[in-house]
């Protein structure tokens, strides 16, 4: 799936992904490249323990772009791996189960990317930045299949909601150890379908993968707040 196709519509005020950025130094019509702080490299590509997977390159552009804060850029990090691992022990233990894992992935790496509208919702609570960052990939040219996840990834109880939905859902909540029971039955109903299987018997192999992702949850928040919210 290419998650930037066509020539979308763009913000006049956004640089766009694939142009130089118009800085605030420039002169006589020249241009600067995108400059990013160190903060942010360090939240996009230092080690992290446990490992975590680097996001994809257009989202890290587009963070680069929109001088994302170093702390949002470690979360979708995080989430973003657990994502990748909460997929592929997905696919390998219900075959059966239908979803979009290249979908999946790039919900998770974008989710929260209003927050670089709302920075206040990066400390706290609020969900301003749930159709913010809709309204930014859009203008970003992602396409509105790509782009739901940064709206509805916390609205798993409305209608449309589809498995790629939940699964982006449920690795914002395990990415830290926290276990939704209503959103997981949700996930549940989907498995008992898939597979044909008594709904007690997936959650018992939901749980599993869940626990064992969860493991690391400490580490992961310990990882994220070394980032600091602004820089
Ligand atoms: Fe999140």
């Amino acid at each position: 799936m290419d998650p930037f196709p066509g020539a979308g519509e763009r913000s006049r005020t956004e640089p766009a992904l694939d142009a130089p950025r118009q800085g605030p130094g420039a002169r006589g019509g020249r241009t600067l490249a995108v400059v990013t702080s160190d903060s942010l490299r360090r939240a996009l590509t230092a080690p992290a323990d446990p490992p975590l997977r680097p996001l994809p390159d257009q989202v890290v552009a587009l963070l680069e772009a929109l001088h994302a804060p170093p702390r949002l850029a470690a979360h979708l990090r995080a989430v973003h791996d657990v994502a990748a691992q909460l997929t592929d022990a997905m696919a390998e233990r219900f075959p059966q189960l239908p979803f979009d894992r290249e979908a999946v992935l790039f919900g998770a790496a974008t989710h929260d990317i209003g927050k670089v509208r709302h920075p206040e919702e990066l400390s706290g609570p609020g969900s301003a930045h749930e159709p913010a960052g809709y309204e930014l990939l859009l203008q970003h040219g992602v396409a509105e299949s790509s782009a739901r996840f940064a709206r509805d990834h916390a609205s798993w109880h409305q209608d449309g909601i589809d498995v790629d939905d939940l699964l982006v859902s449920v690795a914002d909540k395990v990415w830290k150890g926290k276990r939704v029971t209503d959103l997981e039955e949700l996930l549940v109903d989907r498995l008992a379908e898939a597979t044909g299987r008594e709904r007690w018997s997936v959650f018992l192999d939901l749980d599993d993968i869940l626990d064992q992702i969860a493991a690391d949850a400490d580490r992961r928040l310990a990882f994220q707040a070394t980032h600091p919210v602004r820089g």
